[in-house]
């Protein structure tokens, strides 16, 4: 049965950055509050011509191009967002069409912040059944549309952005497992209050935005990505010392910092985007490998452990030998 191997990378971030001190303009808040609380000093924010699809068009040429495939060849493609470009059809079908690209299967995941490793995870049970040889899987949001600019606790946290992964069928390496989890009981701790069939005036208001009990949200998520994180060592035999990097979703250097002492991992071996991109949802382990992969920090054969925790609650994670 052959393994599912990341065979390149890409990402694309919106150039419009909006700092800390734009922010202070905004909402009741201060640059200082904002990095101490969440690491973050900017965040990317997508144009009103930009969507989620033309993020990931961007990011998919470039995952692509460094895999050195044909886009041809994609015979899956898998979207993970939350923030989709159409209610129908899926982001993976407009992407499919923008790509040039016709008849494999595309669609999309929801699973808010976990939505990359749980698109992985889909991807890596069609390429080891023989069902797909060259995937693309994407992460990519634009949250900006669906943050209140008047609400602190939740606007000075997110950005926008997209990630993607070429995935092959591969007989030597690649994904070793993939872990994922959710509970339902959580919803209203992180949720947009209102859609297409339930509270639909409140969309049609303009009032459609994240609404997050943050301290709740942050203590559930330590406590989670522990678990997570004992789960998948013990489901591959393998002791914390066998990991070489830590690609964790990107919500919080605080929770990122907890997950990492939990792996006795030095922070040099942690990738850490939040401070320039923000928690931008799916997109945040996409965009975080792509980063440490082009400047040469991840290197080939490498272990890695990606993890997230996001709305639904969602979480899991994926141990992999890039
Ligand atoms: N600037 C200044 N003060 C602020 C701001 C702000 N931007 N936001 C909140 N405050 C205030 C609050 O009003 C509160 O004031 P009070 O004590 O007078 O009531 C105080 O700061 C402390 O607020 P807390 O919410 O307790 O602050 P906390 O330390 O928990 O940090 C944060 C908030 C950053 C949101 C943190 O809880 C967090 O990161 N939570 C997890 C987020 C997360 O991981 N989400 C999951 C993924 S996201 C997804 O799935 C879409």
């Amino acid at each position: 049965m052959p393994y599912a191997r990341i065979t390149g990378t890409g990402s694309y971030l919106p150039e419009n950055v909006v700092t800390n001190k734009d922010l202070e303009k905004m909402v009741d808040t201060t640059d200082q509050w904002i990095r101490e609380r969440t690491g973050i000093a900017q965040r990317h924010i997508a144009r009103d011509d930009e969507t989620t699809v033309s993020l990931a068009e961007q990011a998919s040429r470039r995952a692509a191009e460094a895999a050195g495939i044909d886009l041809q060849d994609i015979d899956l493609i898998v979207f993970a967002t939350s923030t989709p470009d159409k209610i129908f059809p899926a982001s993976a079908c407009i992407l499919q069409a923008r790509l040039g690209i016709h008849g494999c299967p595309a669609f999309d995941i929801q699973a808010v912040c976990s939505g990359f490793v749980y698109a992985l995870s889909v991807v890596d049970k069609f390429i080891r059944t023989g069902s797909s040889k060259k995937a693309l899987v994407v992460g990519a949001e634009v949250f900006s549309r669906i943050v209140n600019w008047e609400d602190r606790g939740t606007c000075v946290l997110f950005g926008d952005g997209a990630g993607a992964v070429i995935v092959e069928a591969d007989e030597e390496t690649g994904i070793l497992s993939t872990h994922i989890h959710s509970d339902g009981q959580y919803e209203e701790l992180l949720h947009v209050p209102c859609g297409i069939s339930s509270n639909y005036e409140q969309v049609k208001a303009g009032g459609a935005f994240i609404e997050m009990k943050g301290n709740e949200v942050f203590k559930v998520a330590v406590n989670t990505l522990g678990k997570i994180v004992d789960e998948t060592l013990e489901a591959n035999q393998m002791q914390k010392s066998d990991i070489n990097w830590l690609v964790p979703h990107q919500a919080n250097l605080r929770i990122i910092l907890a997950t990492a002492k939990k792996l006795n991992m030095s922070m040099d071996q942690v990738v850490v985007t939040v401070d320039k991109h923000g928690n931008t949802s799916a997109a945040s382990i996409p965009l975080a490998l792509d980063a440490a992969v082009r400047d040469g920090r991840i290197k080939r054969n490498e272990v890695l452990l990606l993890e997230a925790f996001g709305g639904g609650f969602t979480w899991g994670s994926a141990l992999l030998r890039y």
